[in-house]
């Protein structure tokens, strides 16, 4: 793909609440089992927010520090995207987290696209550096999603986890690509699979004006249809973005996929050919954190360094829209190779 100014992803952040939940606690009220999530997600445990923590001051975290990895100033950021759907405030959460940061020259606002929201505004934070708009772009994942489930919907409640996580991305010099290739994708029609629906209260303010008062819905899911979408389409996406690059599944350093199921992880591993050692996975202590998973494991495995300046990536999100996504990755900046 020909761009007009390169990318370079120059540092990660990450910041989850304490409190530790593990599926022996939730079988303490729900009728489940730690054998039975373990066995169906590969879910141990999960960190849940408590009254006390914010997804503004978790992302703020995350973002400070990508911010101070990638070695910029707060004034040198540009654009701050904050990948949510668990924003707390509907008007926007990102300008809370330029707040906090001191990034008194970036414009902030939110995104919403459930699980692929931190893919896709990767995709679209790439866009504002190629045209020349931005130079220094900090993209956040975050999602509180502990309060937006219900606590007695086995089905639903067990699988989610909370927390935040960060990627700086700036302009390279010429010659080096961070995002080689990309696709988007969304389907309208299967909306109804994963939502968190509106719904309004019926509110009487005098005899000739029925207004509605907003609030939403806990979190439905057809588990079972999400997951024949996720392990059907994520291996299209993903050779796609190989083909585009005229690249093969052999050459990934690493696959980072959305941290929904242990078994899409290795469904859809297996689809492209690329062995297990390669395929990166927090599922176990994390859960699914929505528009968080892929950004946190990505600081985890940078922290780690198994991640290593230079390296391929092949990442792919998916969720509720339904929407998905896939992107080829290259970490790091050309002078850390
Ligand atoms: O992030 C957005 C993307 N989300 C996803 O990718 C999620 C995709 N879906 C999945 O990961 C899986 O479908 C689930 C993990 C959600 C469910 O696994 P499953 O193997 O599809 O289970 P199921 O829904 O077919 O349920 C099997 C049984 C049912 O009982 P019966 O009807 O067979 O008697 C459920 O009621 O397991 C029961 N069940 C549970 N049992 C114990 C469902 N949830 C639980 C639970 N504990 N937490």
């Amino acid at each position: 793909m020909s761009a007009a100014v390169g990318i370079a992803l120059t540092g990660s952040g990450a910041a989850s609440p304490a409190r530790v939940v593990t599926n022996d606690e939730l079988s303490l009220w729900l009728d489940t089992s730690d054998d039975w999530i373990r066995s169906r997600t590969g879910i141990a445990a999960r960190r849940i927010a408590t009254a006390d923590d914010s997804l503004e001051s978790l992302s703020s975290q995350a973002a400070q520090q990508a911010l101070e990895q990638a070695g910029w100033r707060p004034d040198q950021v540009d654009l701050i995207l904050l990948a949510t759907s668990s924003p707390e405030d509907l008007f926007g959460s990102a300008p809370a987290v330029q707040a906090a940061l001191g990034a008194s020259n970036a414009v902030a606002f939110d995104l919403t696209a459930a699980c692929s929201g931190f893919l896709f505004a990767l995709i679209t934070a790439a866009q504002y550096i190629r045209s020349g708009a931005c130079r220094r772009v900090l993209v956040v994942g975050a999602d509180l999603l502990s309060r937006w489930v219900d606590w007695q919907d086995r089905r639903t409640c067990v699988l989610f986890g909370d927390g935040a996580a960060a990627v700086a991305m700036e302009a390279a010099p010429e010659g080096w690509d961070g995002l080689l290739t990309m696709v988007m994708r969304t389907d309208g029609r299967r909306r109804g699979c994963l939502t968190m629906a509106h719904q309004v209260t019926p509110q009487v303010l005098h005899d000739h004006l029925h207004a509605g008062f907003g609030g939403f819905r806990p979190i439905a899911m057809d588990g079972q249809e999400v997951y024949k979408f996720a392990v059907q389409q994520v291996p299209l996406v993903l050779t796609q973005v190989l083909e585009q690059a005229g690249l093969t599944a052999e050459q990934l350093d690493w696959l980072l996929l959305h941290q929904a199921n242990e078994r899409i992880l290795a469904s859809v591993a297996q689809r492209l050919g690329v062995p297990a050692a390669k395929v990166l996975s927090n599922l176990g202590s994390y859960g699914n954190t929505s528009a968080a998973t892929i950004p946190l494991m990505l600081h985890e495995a940078v922290e780690a360094q198994r991640i290593r300046p230079g390296h391929l990536i092949a990442s792919s999100g998916f969720g509720a829209g339904l929407s998905w996504g896939a992107a080829l990755l290259r970490w790091g900046r050309p002078d850390a190779t």
